[in-house]
């Protein structure tokens, strides 16, 4: 019924859609260049990825360097109109009448997206993704992430037509009367990161926590402390040989342990190595299992932080305001992450370390433990800080820097030898 209404509406406007989009896009080339249409890879029904067409509001200036200049540069007077005015979203009449999208649904986000979301805010895929949605008619500008999706998943479960009339309504008023008015600072939404931690459910199922080393056993350790979940199971490839860890039983192998897992279950990684970890973290968001947080009560998060799925926050650890953790980090006992930094996927902030505000630490990077990090700071991907080290100054990608100031470990050798 609602692809054939799609269908219908799309049809009896195109007199009028289809000599504006042309008008657009002669006006896109001659202002802003070509290629006029901006592709990317979307989520769509069930999360199914589709590419998504937009025109151009951006242009591609660089620097001296040839890298693209951010955002705010790119977007001329003449794309902060299509924008506003929403123009630049007209090529995705097209993907309505291919079924990849209806006219009012929730909005297609970012692949990358998926991973972080709740299984409460997944739901918004239940429904094709649309070109207006009812979180967009409904004071956009103030919601936060989260908020947002609340309205998506509001939708999907009072879906009408006549609700479909209402949003459509909204939206082409909204346009009406934003219309030539500048919008400074909304050139781009913030990205989403993940939920701060009063939005995450936990439980009440099982706690299957994959990986029996020492690791493992101070998130089985935490979980238990939070009490959420109805019981505790570590599954780990030793399995039957290690039996036991600790005072928890050692239920079997993490190999094919999605097919065990029942919808309340959650699975929790507890694996050192952060390539191994992430990897398996994908395999099961892949298979539809739910991925936990655990954060030991004894720690203090900051309500304004957010955390995605499959990171760990130890025993009397703080977490401030602003901070985001990526995918499958830990945060270990004692560890202090200070206001809006940014941990990249797989990062482990060992016990006793503290990292002042606005530090950056790329993806899977170790930072040893009893270490400091000064303000401000950014270290790059897969980089070892060693135990103990106080790091003044940013670190490149892939080094191990050691001592009091941080230096690369091999000039620390080579200045001995
Ligand atoms: C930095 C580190 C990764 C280096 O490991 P490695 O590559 O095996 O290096 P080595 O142990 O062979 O040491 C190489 C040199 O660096 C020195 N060194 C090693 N770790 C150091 C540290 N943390 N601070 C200062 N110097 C250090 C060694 O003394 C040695 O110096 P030398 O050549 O003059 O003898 C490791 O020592 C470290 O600190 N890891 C962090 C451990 C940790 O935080 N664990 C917490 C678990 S939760």
């Amino acid at each position: 019924m609602k692809r054939f209404a799609d269908t219908l509406l799309v049809l009896i406007s195109a007199p009028i859609t289809l000599p504006l989009a042309l008008v657009v896009a002669v006006l896109v080339r001659a202002n802003l260049g070509s290629p006029i249409l901006f592709q990317q890879v979307r989520p769509g029904l069930n999360g199914a990825p589709f590419r998504i067409a937009k025109f151009r509001s951006m242009t591609d200036r660089r620097d001296d360097e040839g890298q693209l200049l951010p955002d705010r540069e790119r977007l001329t007077v003449f794309g902060r109109f299509l924008r506003a005015t929403s123009l630049d979203e007209l090529p995705q009449l097209i993907h309505v009448l291919k079924g990849e999208m209806s006219l009012v649904g929730p909005r297609p986000l970012l692949m990358t997206y998926l991973a972080l979301y709740t299984p409460r805010q997944a739901r918004r895929h239940e429904v094709r993704p649309g070109i207006v949605g009812w979180a967009q008619v409904n004071g956009r500008n103030a919601l936060s992430w989260p908020d947002r999706f609340e309205l998506d998943v509001w939708y999907v479960d009072h879906q009408s037509l006549r609700l479909d009339l209402l949003i459509m309504w909204r939206g082409v008023w909204r346009v009406l009367r934003r219309e030539g008015i500048s919008q400074p600072g909304e050139a781009t939404m913030e990205e989403f990161k993940g939920n701060p931690i009063d939005r995450l459910t936990f439980g009440p199922g099982r706690l299957l926590v994959i990986g029996g080393g020492g690791h493992g056993k101070v998130v089985a350790d935490a979980a238990q402390e939070a009490g959420h979940w109805s019981a505790i199971e570590i599954y780990d490839d030793r399995y039957p040989e290690l039996a036991n860890c600790g005072p928890w039983a050692v239920a079997g192998k993490g190999e094919g342990l999605e097919r065990s897992v029942s919808p309340e279950d959650e699975v929790m990684v507890a694996i050192g190595n952060a390539d191994k970890r992430l990897a398996l973290l994908d395999r099961l968001a892949r298979g539809g299992v739910r991925v936990a947080t655990v954060v030991h009560p004894s720690s203090t998060v900051s309500k304004h932080a957010t955390v995605a799925p499959g990171s760990f926050i130890g025993a009397g650890s703080a977490v401030g305001p602003g901070t985001a953790l990526g995918r499958g980090c830990i945060v270990n006992t004692n560890a202090s992450v200070d206001h809006d930094c940014r941990l990249h996927d797989g990062v482990h902030i060992c016990p006793g370390t503290h990292l002042a505000g606005d530090v950056t630490v790329g993806r899977t990077s170790w930072i040893g433990i009893g270490s400091a990090v000064r303000e401000g700071l950014t270290i790059g991907d897969g980089v070892t800080v060693g135990a103990g080290a106080a790091v003044v100054a940013d670190v490149a990608d892939g080094e191990t820097v050691v001592g009091v100031p941080a230096r690369s470990a091999k000039a620390n050798s080579g200045a001995d030898a």
